[in-house]
């Protein structure tokens, strides 16, 4: 087993580089099958997530250049198949926008229902709804999702979301943008990451408006061309290290972000009694003194981020006095709060609520990640607490965090890597 062990204990100084957004680039990669010609990709977080999509569309016969750590050329003109491969697919939450894309390339799609984080229930209907409404017969046979245009092009509607969803309302767009006539999607999500998308796709020739407010219109083009495109900064992975710097004191500035897009997690940051300094691209966060206690209540874009949950939770744990948490996305994101009692924090968890009293400090104990940001929080929680703390199961962390440790260690924390001798027996087995 591959763990990260923390001596916690050690407050935060220095400068941390924030690498390019996750969520956008699950979404951009795949968009680039609607490109006819290269896609030169900037800012791409390395991630397995993005490996993992990278891979899927070259077994979908792209053709990808690394150009750089971060830059990766993509060209998807010469791809016929619009069968996606079903051991990549099932890894990874992301490949239901290879449904949108190939529908939009091609007019049908097989592809297997996504994997990633579980949080109960995860289902796709507003996609489906929105494939449906413009045009597409969609079924499920075989194990695979079969999409499949019925005039062979989709064919421009309005869809009214149910719930505000990323994933559909980035996913109805990727459908649209060389479908026939305009698409409105209302009840839009307004993430950060939707309006990248919107923004790639219009550096290549869509034309897409409103991305961003909750009405997005999108008037069907013939074609899309290649070109080079930046993806944002992540803001979640902002996020996590400024909560890092607020559970475990000291002074760091975050660097390469957007502070727009942090502002919902500044200002819970700001109750609390942490310092922020917002900077053109940057973001100074400071805490000296006690955190106080306050409220969180998940919610779509502007709202505080559902991604922040676990890891705000890990600060609340700190703070005097009792906090209520509400998860206002997912029927079950508390699957962490086991692990964060076993550092000694108090957690009591209601369906949807958790109420933190919070304690003077948490002590290190031998967790395990069971998904992205409750591992994500984790780090946190262990780089506060006194004493050591091991934390397994990390393939979930580096899905989503470049360099983590390298990161944190940048800014004083003492975090490593250690694989087990069990880990290099069996890998020396083969
Ligand atoms: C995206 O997931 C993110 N993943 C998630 O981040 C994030 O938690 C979520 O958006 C909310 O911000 C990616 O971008 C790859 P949704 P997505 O559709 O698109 C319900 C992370 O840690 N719903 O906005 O799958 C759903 O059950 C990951 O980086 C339906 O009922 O989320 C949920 O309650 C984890 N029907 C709510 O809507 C649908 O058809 C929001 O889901 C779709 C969603």
């Amino acid at each position: 087993m591959t763990k990260y062990v923390i001596h916690g204990g050690k407050p935060l100084f220095g400068e941390i580089d924030i690498s390019g957004a996750k969520n956008a680039a699950v979404a951009i990669i795949p968009a680039a099958l609607l490109v006819d010609g290269s896609c030169r990709i900037e800012n791409i977080p390395q991630i397995s997530d993005v490996t993992l999509i990278l891979n899927i569309l070259q077994e979908l016969g792209a053709d990808v250049r690394t150009v750089n750590r971060t830059t990766v050329d993509v060209d998807c003109s010469h791809i016929r198949n619009a069968r996606v491969p079903e051991e990549l697919a099932r890894k990874i939450r992301a490949s239901y926008y290879l449904i949108g894309a190939l529908l939009g390339r091609f007019g049908s799609a097989q592809v297997p229902p996504p994997g990633g984080c579980d949080f109960g229930g995860r289902p796709i209907d507003q996609h489906i709804k929105g494939f449906l409404a413009m045009g597409a017969e969609v079924d499920v046979r075989g194990g695979f999702i079969h999409a499949r245009a019925e005039k062979g092009r989709m064919q421009g509607t309005h869809v009214y979301l149910d719930i505000v969803s990323v994933g559909a309302t980035m996913n109805i767009m990727l459908a649209a943008v060389l479908a026939e006539g305009m698409t409105v999607i209302e009840n839009a999500a307004k993430e950060p990451h939707i309006v990248d998308l919107a923004n790639f796709l219009n550096s290549m020739g869509a034309d897409i408006m409103g991305a961003g407010t909750d009405v997005i219109k999108i008037r069907g083009v013939e074609r899309l061309s290649g070109g080079t495109y930046s993806i944002i900064p992540d803001q979640i992975e902002a996020g996590t290290y400024m909560a890092a710097v607020a559970a475990a004191g000291g002074e760091v500035l975050v660097k390469n972000v957007i502070p727009k897009h942090l502002e919902c997690i500044t200002a819970k940051l700001l109750e609390m009694g942490v310092t922020v300094e917002e900077r053109d691209d940057a973001v100074l966060v400071r805490r000296d003194g006690k955190l106080t206690r306050t409220n969180v209540k998940t919610l779509p874009y502007p709202g505080f981020p559902t991604d922040m949950q676990p890891q705000i939770a890990a600060v609340l744990c700190l703070a005097e006095g009792t906090s209520v948490l509400t998860e206002g996305v997912w029927d079950n994101r508390y699957r962490y709060v086991d692990e964060f009692r076993r550092m000694g924090a108090q957690i009591q968890v209601d369906g949807k609520i958790a109420v933190i009293e919070g304690v003077d400090h948490l002590t290190g104990a031998r967790i395990q990640a069971c998904d992205l940001r409750a591992g994500a929080a984790m780090v946190i929680a262990g780089l506060a607490a006194q004493g050591v703390t091991e934390i397994g199961c990390i393939h979930h962390i580096e899905r989503g965090y470049e360099d983590i440790v390298r990161k944190l260690s940048g800014v004083g924390a003492d975090i490593r890597v250690v694989v087990t001798p069990d880990e290099e027996k069996q890998s020396q087995v083969g």
